[in-house]
């Protein structure tokens, strides 16, 4: 069955075909992240307005490069939730008024199942149960995944996401939004035993994270070295500050699967990108003899495929939405 899948979540109005949840017919995404940098963050006055421009052209584009029409459509899957809500509201009443007037069913899929999903387009063997470390700029969760459409928070942050200290590193040290990918560059230059920073942890919650402080020090190093004018290398701030990251992420994600018994591990959303949180991984499986499953880097960030991916199988548990559909800024991924 062919989905046309819609994200309009952030900054991104992205439409695809997904063919049986795993064969991706056409991507196409139209990214705001130029506007946005204008003004160092997602302005979401601007997303909503700018999605109510992209969608038609970009469903229209996701349909032609897809080589069909909507009569070849099985259903219409769309991102309710969590995100920008004027911007989830572009694809949502898009998405409804296209389901109302061919009869497709409307699937509601919610953002972070989604991240996961993508996985299912890289590696068509990929099933659940596996346990995933889903990154993303507003969410850091360990996530038990016991089936499509059945999952269990395992550990979450407490504070800010992991991409979200990325990108306010990023910004401190004057890279455009969003700096997590610059950072992730630059860091590779530099030295991640240069500068001492916290690992900040849960009392009594070891899965949990909490990333403020630790951006708080990074911040707080940067300011004090040019207060007094000392000059710091920069790509060792970077690459301190990344293996502090990659190291919170990675030590409790270890101990939840170690704790739980689960040897089949995941990694998703926009941060699953980082050069770093890949190769450790990549390491400390090979080590424990775990399967490490990561999504293409294509389908890190936002994109409609993975919505496409999670539709499918939202819409085989019959998680199908009536006109009154709405769009919701937070919803629990369980
Ligand atoms: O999943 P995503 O595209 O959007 C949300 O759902 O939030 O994630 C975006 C986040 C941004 O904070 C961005 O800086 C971060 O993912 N990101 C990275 C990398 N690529 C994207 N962070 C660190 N290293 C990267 N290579
Ligand atoms: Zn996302």
């Amino acid at each position: 069955m062919k989905i046309l899948a819609i994200e309009s979540s952030c900054d991104e109005t992205a439409a695809a075909v997904v063919e049986d949840g795993r064969k991706v017919l056409s991507s196409v995404v139209a990214s705001q992240v130029e506007e946005h940098k204008l003004y160092g963050g997602v302005v979401p006055e601007i997303a909503s307005r700018r999605h109510a421009e992209a969608i038609v052209p970009v469903v229209a584009q996701a349909l032609e490069q897809a080589n069909v029409t909507l009569d070849d459509m099985g259903a219409v899957a769309v991102t309710h939730a969590p995100g920008l809500i004027g911007a989830l509201l572009v694809g949502v009443n898009f998405a409804k008024g296209l389901s109302c007037a061919t009869g497709l069913p409307l699937v509601p899929t919610h953002h972070l199942r989604s991240h996961i999903a993508s996985n299912y387009i890289t590696h068509p063997e990929l099933k659940p149960p596996f346990l995933c470390l889903v990154v993303s700029g507003g969410h850091s969760h360990i996530v038990m995944v016991e089936d499509y459409t059945a999952m269990k928070i395992i550990g979450r942050t407490r504070d800010d996401a992991a991409g979200e200290a990325f990108d306010k590193a990023a910004r401190t040290m004057g890279m455009s939004y969003p700096g997590g990918i610059a950072l992730d560059r630059v860091a590779e230059e530099g030295d991640p035993y240069a500068f001492v920073l916290p690992r900040p942890v849960v009392h009594d919650a070891p899965y949990d994270f909490s990333f403020s402080g630790l951006k708080t020090a990074v911040i707080n190093l940067i300011h004090n070295a040019e207060q007094k004018g000392t000059e710091l290398n920069k790509a060792d701030v970077c690459a301190s500050f990344r293996y502090a990251v990659v190291d919170c992420l990675t030590t409790n994600f270890l101990k939840a699967a170690e704790d739980l018994g689960v040897k089949k591990l995941v990694i998703a959303g926009g941060v699953s990108a980082n050069s770093l949180l890949r190769s450790t991984l990549e390491a400390e499986c090979q080590k424990r003899v775990y399967a490490l499953y990561m999504p293409d880097k294509i389908f890190c960030g936002d994109n409609a495929a993975m919505v496409g991916a999670q539709g499918y199988y939202e819409y085989l548990a019959g998680n199908i939405a009536g006109a009154d559909l709405n769009a919701f800024a937070t919803m629990s991924i369980e």
